[in-house]
């Protein structure tokens, strides 16, 4: 081993030890903290209530409250409909929430389109099984830009509205922790979740642990060229950023190198506890139009069309003429900001100080290809 590679060994193994003590530290309170002296304390029932906000299919951990499809209209139009468009059909980015399912599903519990190779999507209502996922998810993670601010009677008006427009309940409908199990036995693909396999053995009963591929294993005159069936096309391979910087630095799984076509080799991994963003992006010299979709801009930002963000071709126009626009420009590509172009904030991003100036400096120039 070589010596940068000893230290890192070391440095990655310290800061499992560190890892393990904190969780030792949080599950035994008052001992491991002693152990650790002037680190940490146990957690207050408060934290503990306020981060313990998980509903499960039985409705256990489901706050009490109600909601109707038309209070949840109103908040959806104020507070999600930017995003996921009026009718849930998101707009050009987004998947699609609402859309594809029937009244012959809502009576079968199976989505019929699913298995249809000929439908073109596969929306949020088509694959939920149960509604206490929606229900949750919901609660804890949205709206995006303002996750756990909503309060459980929100939600319930939000659940309902979003199973009225996918016909699950009717227009005049209250949704609550009272009625919610007999909404579940109207959720269209309620049957289509499947615990028979070898991933989830769980006990059904009958239920054999078998896998949920069937395939013969080939032991005599086998192909040895894979033949591959379908691929990610080109120009989505990086449409959610470089995979290998999301990924964890320890561990097998280490993400393809997604700014690279697929094939070549990987650029090294960064050193733990070097910021991933910054590391890995040889952004020198590099094109600012890839840099947009290699640093996620792209998906709220387009040349000249309003998206949840202002075109480049807008920012140029207010700001271009400023004697400081490219400082303004980078500050706020890091730094985000809200209220310049209306009420949906853009989130800090996390790009490089070296390449929010490319991008600054291509903006105040002009946005131009
Ligand atoms: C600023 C944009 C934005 C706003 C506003 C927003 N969402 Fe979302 N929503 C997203 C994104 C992005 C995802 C996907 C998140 C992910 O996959 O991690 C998502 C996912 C969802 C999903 C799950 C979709 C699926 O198929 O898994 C639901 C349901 C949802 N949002 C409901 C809402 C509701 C209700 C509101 C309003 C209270 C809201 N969203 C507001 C961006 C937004
Ligand atoms: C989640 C969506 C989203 C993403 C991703 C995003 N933006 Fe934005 N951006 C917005 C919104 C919304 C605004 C308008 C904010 C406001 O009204 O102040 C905005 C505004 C801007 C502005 C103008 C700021 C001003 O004061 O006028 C610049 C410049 C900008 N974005 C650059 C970028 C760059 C560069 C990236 C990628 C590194 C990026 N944005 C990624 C949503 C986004």
């Amino acid at each position: 081993m070589s010596s940068s590679v000893e230290r890192r060994a070391a440095a990655v193994r310290a800061a499992w030890r560190l890892a393990a003590a904190l969780l030792l530290a949080l599950a035994g309170g008052a001992v491991a903290a002693q152990e650790l002296p002037g680190i940490g304390r146990p957690a207050t029932p408060k934290e503990i209530a306020a981060w313990d906000i998980d509903v499960r299919p039985d409705f256990k951990g489901l706050p009490k409250g109600s909601g109707t499809v038309a209070q949840g209209q109103d908040l959806w139009e104020a507070k999600c409909a930017s995003c996921h468009g009026i009718f849930g059909e998101s707009n050009e980015f987004f998947a699609p929430l609402i859309g594809g399912t029937t009244a012959e599903d809502v009576k079968s519990g199976r989505v019929a389109r699913l298995t249809d190779a000929a439908y073109p999507g596969r929306t949020m209502l088509m694959k939920l099984s149960t509604v206490s996922t929606l229900w949750d998810y919901i609660y804890r993670a949205m709206p995006w830009n303002a996750p756990k601010s909503l309060a459980p009677d929100e939600v319930y008006a939000l659940t309902a509205f979003l199973l009225n427009l996918g016909n699950v309940v009717p227009e005049d409908f209250t949704l609550s922790d009272r009625n919610i199990a007999e909404v579940q036995q109207r959720i269209p693909n309620r049957k289509g979740m499947t615990t028979h396999h070898a991933m989830w053995p769980g006990k059904l009963p009958g239920a054999a642990a078998r896998p949920d591929v069937n395939a013969v294993a080939c032991m005599k005159d086998c192909a040895t060229e894979p033949k591959l069936a379908s691929m990610l096309p080109d120009f989505a391979r990086n449409a959610h950023g470089n995979l290998a910087e999301q990924n964890r630095m320890v561990g097998a799984q280490h993400g393809a190198d997604t700014t690279r076509p697929a094939g070549s080799a990987g650029v090294p991994r960064p050193a733990a506890g070097v910021a991933p963003a910054a590391a890995a992006r040889p952004s020198a010299g590099a094109a600012p139009t890839a840099l947009l979709t290699r640093a996620g801009c792209s998906a709220c930002h387009v040349a000249d069309k309003k998206l949840i963000g202002p075109s480049w071709r807008e920012i140029h126009g207010k700001h271009g003429s400023r004697a400081d626009a490219e400082a303004y420009l980078a500050g706020k590509i890091k730094s985000g900001g809200v209220g310049v172009w209306g009420a949906i904030p853009m989130p800090a991003q996390g790009v490089s100080e070296e390449d929010a100036k490319v991008i600054a400096r291509w903006l105040a120039a002009g946005a131009s290809r």
